[in-house]
């Protein structure tokens, strides 16, 4: 039997008290929705409905990158409504499952699990919960099977007692969801087509109600608000970074760890307290990583070390490199073998050369550095007229002195040496002393002058 999955996420999501629709809030780099199509996506489903709805096209645009069939609810009338828009989509002898978009950290196993049991039967996923507030209470008869669900505003206080609840998560062939969605009323506290009355439908029907539990209780459990989004997000990372520790990455702290994306790991690699992760960063073989430090798409060599509170992005360091305490290398930028970048220095859009110096305090932009290269404290590369950007080249071995302002487009011949204070506004010849700065002189007859 071929599967359709339908996720629903046309809600608003009130309580998150945001303009962005709900299932495009991220968790972990991710959105809450893409997540769920990405464990959809490993069931081998036929097709994937999304139903979609508050936000109007924010949340197929977002996602267009997936492979999935859009439907858009445009009125928000229910659960069962939002279901019913998909139906004509989904062909008759397809098992259907349906997910929220809401719920993201649902297991392709559990989901499985729940598939097993939904041959010629509905398939449930519940779970006993002891502050059950908010959810659809699941309602047994004496021999335990499952009669109704009833959700919490239509409840009555002994029913509210009941802690088994609806994760909202169902399975169920093509054919009898079609005949029950259709059947659905609204008289309900909510004024809703619940979805949920399908389950007084299928006892009605004689139909076997099987629930299965999820493998974890944090898989079922909706994100409504930021508490419950934060909460979320710290279990993932939680679990991402013991992955990583198993794989024998040496975290100092594991609850301070953020990984959005994807992270490959050498060996022996250790990373501080608060380090941030986005996109795909690689880790070579014992790389050293300080506290604060994000860094977003880069490749990170062999025995590279990255001290303190860096922002490393869009770049490629290789081995042996030493960065910061507190450098930035800001996109399209390559740091050669054993390039050291020191304290408070900016590197943007250049290539340094195999063990090259920029330690202290300077701006590189837009520039092509060679090999043995030392540029002294406070280098500028002066690389926008105010309207283009230039580069500048630097030759190999070249030593630029303190506070020089290398003003591109301009390039300084291999073996030159740039005197302290500089403005170079030409080329420098290589292996030569250049300097602009005038002659030192001191005036015998210079008084301060006197407060009057
Ligand atoms: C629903 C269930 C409840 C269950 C809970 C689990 C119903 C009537 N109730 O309640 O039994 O315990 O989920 O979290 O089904 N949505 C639409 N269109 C709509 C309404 C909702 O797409 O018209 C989507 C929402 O975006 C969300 C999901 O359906 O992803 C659930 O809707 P929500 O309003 O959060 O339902 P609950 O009240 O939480
Ligand atoms: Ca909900």
């Amino acid at each position: 039997m071929s599967l359709s999955v339908i996720i629903l996420a046309a809600g608003q999501g009130t309580r998150m008290c945001s303009s962005l629709p709900k299932v495009l809030h991220p968790l972990a780099g991710k959105s809450l929705l893409e997540h769920v199509v990405l464990t959809a996506q490993r069931l081998n489903a036929r097709q994937i409905h999304i139903v979609y709805g508050y936000g109007g096209n924010a949340v197929p645009t977002q996602l267009k990158h997936i492979n999935v069939h859009w439907v858009e609810q445009a009125e928000q009338l229910g659960t069962g409504h939002a279901v019913a828009q998909a139906m004509p989509f989904v062909a008759s002898g397809d098992k259907v499952l349906i997910l929220y978009g809401d719920v993201p950290l649902i297991s392709a196993d559990t989901l499985q699990r729940l598939l097993a049991v939904a041959d010629n039967a509905v398939g449930l996923l519940t779970m006993h919960q002891n502050d059950a507030t908010g959810y659809g209470r699941i309602l047994r008869n004496s021999q335990n099977q499952v009669l109704r669900i009833i959700e919490e505003k239509d409840a009555s206080t002994a029913e509210r007692q009941v802690t088994e609840i609806n994760t909202g998560i169902l399975a169920v062939d093509a054919e009898r969801l079609r005949t029950w969605v259709t059947a659905l009323q609204t008289d309900n506290a909510q004024g809703e087509f619940y979805l949920t009355d399908i389950i007084a439908m299928a006892a009605r029907d004689n139909v076997a109600i099987n629930t299965v539990a999820p493998a974890s209780t944090i898989e079922a459990i909706g994100v409504n608000n930021k508490a419950q989004l934060a909460e979320l997000e710290r279990h993932y990372q939680r679990a991402q970074a013991h992955q990583l520790m198993i794989r024998g990455v040496t975290l100092s702290d594991p609850a301070r760890f953020d990984l959005r994306g994807e992270l490959i790991t050498g060996s022996d690699v250790f990373i501080d307290a608060n380090v941030i992760f986005e996109g795909k960063v690689t880790l070579g073989n014992r790389v050293r990583i300080g506290p604060n430090v994000w860094i977003r798409n880069a490749r990170i060599g062999d025995d590279v070390e990255i001290h303190a509170n860096c922002v490393i992005e869009d770049s490629a360091i290789e081995a042996g490199c030493r960065i910061g305490p507190f450098a930035r290398i800001r996109p399209e930028t390559r740091l050669a073998e054993n390039v050291h970048i020191g304290n408070f220095v900016e590197v943007k859009k250049s290539v340094i050369g195999a063990g090259s110096k920029i330690n202290h305090l300077s701006y590189v932009g837009d520039t092509t550095v060679g090999k043995n290269v030392n540029i002294g404290a406070g280098t500028i590369t002066c690389n926008y007229d105010g309207v283009n950007k230039h580069r500048t080249i630097i030759g190999d071995d070249v030593f630029v002195g303190s506070d020089t302002q290398l003003v591109a487009p301009v390039e300084i011949g291999s073996g030159a040496t740039i005197g302290a204070g500089s403005t170079i506004t030409s080329n420098a010849p290589a292996d030569k002393l250049t300097l602009t700065r005038v002659k030192q002189q001191t005036l015998d007859d210079w008084e301060r002058p006197k407060k009057k």
